[in-house]
């Protein structure tokens, strides 16, 4: 299939189906006429298996407690084998209602009240409020900032967890909204770092899957040939990948016993583990058929990608387009052009688009706007027309 074949099969209207992207713009936005391009889903159907795969399981007809069937594992085992030399046992593995109530259960079973835990910023905001909603300290640490590209920033690190007592680190791999893959090596420094320090890595790699060109990912627990692994907690889920966010459904993978036995007590006291039925049937079918859809879904993101850079680094070039190796989620870098009060003026009531802003993800990041690409290109070049002719209405 064709790129546009498949736009043609797989691109929906969202609007009026009660949607968060779309439907909330105006209480979220106070405008329900702007171009959304916040939140992180795609307008893309997911992939025909999964559709027939829910059907079946829906005409049944009964949705009573369920449990996950052995061939789930091995079908998950296999993407993350064959993907990421990562296979999995299904000793390893538990599931969460999606990955963020995933890092707010590591934050309980694992730390206590006042315990610091660090963070990457710009991150996620969930990242933010589930340390500080949990009543945990949080230490951030910037990421380092060059021209468009993000990497880290070890000295700082190290020092952050050493003055801070620093519990548990939660990663973001690969990095929203960094855009980063992060290589092995980056990897292992900072993992090096955690293991001298006795820090608990909690992995939240929920967007493995969307990589571009040839930026491999490395699961932490795979890195250095699995030498971090006892001291890692993975969490996942086919839900970025396959546009399945609505059906909360997300993996903890745990390889250290002991920590997995704490994990299990905690779990217990939770009693709260039951699986969302719809959610495994998905994932199961998404997993097993889902390698295409996925391929070309990425080639549709590459190409937004790099029409929204090339066109913006001729036409607007005191934009910088960050770095996109991983997510389908990019910053644009206005401080030069925009003043920093003036950020949602000109990119909502101007441009008349939807995003997130920088500041959302760390307090010093005034002045980027993320934009989410896994959409109708159509969608892109409207975005980057606005944006270009309101730059030269300025200028
Ligand atoms: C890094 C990261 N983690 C978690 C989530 C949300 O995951 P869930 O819906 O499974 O809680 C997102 C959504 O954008 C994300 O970017």
């Amino acid at each position: 299939m064709d790129k546009q074949k498949f736009l043609d099969d797989y691109v929906v209207e969202r609007r009026g189906t009660d949607c968060f992207k779309w439907d909330e713009l105006e209480s979220r936005y106070g405008d329900k006429d702007l171009i959304s391009m916040w939140v992180a889903d795609m307008e893309f159907k997911t992939c025909d298996q999964v559709i027939d795969a829910m059907i079946k399981r829906t005409r049944h007809g009964v949705f009573g407690y369920s449990c996950v069937p052995g061939e789930y594992y091995q079908v998950f085992s296999d993407w993350m084998e064959r993907r990421y030399r990562f296979p999995l046992k299904k000793e390893w593995v538990r599931f969460s209602t999606g990955c963020v109530t995933g890092i707010a259960w590591m934050v309980h079973a694992f730390t206590k009240p006042g315990d610091a835990c660090l963070i990457l910023t710009p991150v996620y905001y969930p990242f933010h409020n589930v340390v500080t909603n949990n009543g945990r300290t949080l230490v951030t640490v910037d990421l380092e900032y060059d021209n468009g590209h993000f990497s880290m920033d070890y000295k700082a690190i190290e020092k952050a967890i050493v003055e801070n007592n620093v519990k548990m680190f939660i990663q973001c791999s690969p990095h929203n909204p960094a855009g980063r893959v992060w290589s092995e090596e980056e990897l292992e420094q900072v993992l090096e770092i955690c293991k001298r320090h006795q820090v608990l890595v909690v992995s939240d790699e929920i967007h493995q899957d969307i990589t571009l060109k040839d930026h491999a990912f490395t699961p932490a627990a795979v890195a250095k040939e699995g030498a971090y692994r006892d001291m890692v907690i993975t969490l996942s889920s086919a839900s970025k990948t396959f546009n399945l966010a609505g059906l909360p459904h997300s993996h903890i993978i745990i390889t250290n016993e002991s920590l997995m036995a704490v994990y299990d007590k905690f779990a217990s006291a939770l009693n709260r583990t039951e699986i969302n039925v719809l959610g495994v049937v998905a994932t199961m079918a998404a997993y097993a058929h889902g390698d295409e859809w996925l391929d070309h879904v990425l080639e549709v993101i590459e190409d937004n990608y790099s029409y929204l850079k090339h066109t913006l680094n001729d036409k607007a070039p005191d934009i910088t387009v960050c770095d996109l190796e991983g997510t389908y989620l990019v910053l644009l870098d206005l401080r030069k052009c925009v003043d920093q009060n003036g950020v949602k003026e000109f990119i909502q009531d101007k441009c008349r688009l939807a995003v997130d802003y920088g500041e959302w993800f760390g307090k010093n990041f005034n002045g980027f706007v993320r934009l989410n690409l896994a959409t109708d290109p159509a969608y892109v070049r409207q975005a980057v027309d606005n944006i270009v002719n309101q730059l030269s209405n300025c200028n």
